[in-house]
């Protein structure tokens, strides 16, 4: 536990040095706002330097799984530490990321996908399936398949190729010329309105639900609908899990809520189990056969990070899926999914909710003036809100005025009613 005493050393020292993401920096650094300084976790419970406990309500910004401080991850880091923290995978491989690529392909039916390409985060993640489709295209002798389609409101990252392919204006807009070009739609009904198929490279998809877009659910069969149309005509279907994979939706992956298999699997956050930076791009064999020869012919695929692979990353992935298969993680976060889906529909019909979204263990509720009327994103009520709520002991951050409700899956019952309760206090509070 730190003295409050460090906690005002850390603030001084955050606010003159640091610059935090998707901040509004006067306001984090006035001195009216009073930065949170984590210190300790335990389960589903965050703790502050002063004390205070809350719920991880967003899951650490949707990475962690099995809870924090959870002992089987903890000792399968450090026993991987006692080992080695990092060696390149530039040249050599490593027990743990050669033992993660045979258990990640083995979650999906045989001679489907079965290579996985590690990096660091989901916009990497999506960097390296972009840079794969269109380089197999170019090796399969038919480069003018370079295009790409994306779902307007898509959030793949902020890299330039992921942000390329996302379609949040107030994110990406000011770097458009940076962006490569790509088509925007809205639904899968668009597909065929759409000229040239015979020049894409691929379709990019959050599958069941876009995240950023303020917790979105596509339509039931919509997933389905476009992989059938991404074979009719030849086209990859990257789908970006970077969200949805491992549970968040009820089952391991969102894709297989609709039998669908993509060509390029997009995985990041709670690969980790939420402990550490890792990603992974899994894709098909015949993707990657189109990629071998000798090496004067440069087919070689040349993208890579310092830490791919990284060792201690890798053993707390693996330590993670030995959670979901022997704690029967799925099967216990089911009936979880219900009490959440129960306490919701209590607040839907709050007069200042306008909607209530879930897909799994994900929940979005908007607020509004009323059912119809959205509040002036400038009044930042979602995010007072959350500050509001902050006070009843739940962490999480919004979309706009969209309430993320996305806890661990060891969030107790009781921890579940909380923080339904702190958010419908916090609407109450600010918008009364
Ligand atoms: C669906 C999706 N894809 C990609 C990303 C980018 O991941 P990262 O922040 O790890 O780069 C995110 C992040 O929120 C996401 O929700």
């Amino acid at each position: 536990m730190l003295f409050s005493d460090d906690t005002d050393a850390l603030v001084a020292a955050d606010r003159a040095h640091s610059w935090h993401p998707f901040t509004q920096m006067r306001a984090w650094c006035d001195p009216a706002h009073e930065p949170l300084v984590l210190v300790e976790g335990e389960g589903a419970i965050l703790r502050d330097s002063r004390g205070r406990e809350y719920l991880d309500g967003n899951s650490s910004i949707w990475t962690n799984l099995h809870g924090h401080n959870h002992p089987r991850l903890n000792a399968a880091i450090r026993a991987q530490l006692d080992r080695v923290a990092h060696i390149s995978f530039l040249g050599s491989t490593n027990a743990p990321a050669a033992r993660l690529a045979e258990r990640l392909c083995a979650l999906f039916p045989p001679r489907t996908l079965t290579r996985a390409f590690f990096s660091d985060n989901g916009s990497t993640a999506i960097e390296v399936a972009l840079k794969m489709a269109v380089q197999f295209w170019q090796l399969d002798g038919r480069p003018e398949r370079d295009r790409f389609i994306a779902f307007d409101r898509a959030y793949h990252g902020d890299t330039a190729g992921a942000a390329s392919v996302g379609g949040i204006a107030s994110f990406h807009g000011r770097f458009e010329r940076m962006h490569f070009p790509v088509e925007r739609i809205a639904s899968v009904e668009e597909l065929d309105a759409i000229a040239h198929p015979e020049t894409l490279a691929a379709v990019v998809i959050e599958p069941l639900v876009q995240g950023a877009a303020g917790i979105r659910l596509w339509p039931a069969g919509m997933l389905r609908t476009l992989r059938a149309w991404c074979d009719a005509h030849g086209v990859f279907l990257i789908l970006d899990e970077v969200l949805t994979g491992f549970g968040r939706t009820g089952a391991m992956f969102a894709c297989e809520r609709e039998g669908v298999i993509p060509d390029f699997l997009c995985l990041a956050k709670g690969l980790s189990g939420g402990y550490l930076p890792l990603a992974a791009t899994l894709t098909t064999e015949r993707v990657f056969e189109r990629f071998l020869g000798e090496t004067a012919e440069e087919r070689t695929l040349y993208y890579g990070h310092s830490y791919t692979g990284n060792p201690l990353a890798c053993a707390a992935a693996l330590a993670s899926l030995d959670i979901f298969r022997d704690d029967r993680t799925l099967d216990r976060l089911a009936p979880k999914i219900d009490r959440m889906r129960d306490l919701l529909a209590g607040l839907a019909t709050h007069p200042r909710v306008r909607e209530v979204r879930q897909c799994g263990f994900i929940a979005g509720i908007e607020i509004g003036a009323d059912k119809e009327t959205p509040y002036p994103w400038t009044e930042l009520r979602g995010a007072r809100v959350c500050e509001a709520a902050r006070a009843h002991g739940l962490l999480t951050r919004p979309v706009l005025d969209t309430i993320v409700l996305m806890p661990p899956y060891c969030t107790t019952d009781e921890q579940l009613a909380q923080a339904v309760d702190a958010i419908r206090r916090g609407i109450d509070e600010v918008c009364r």
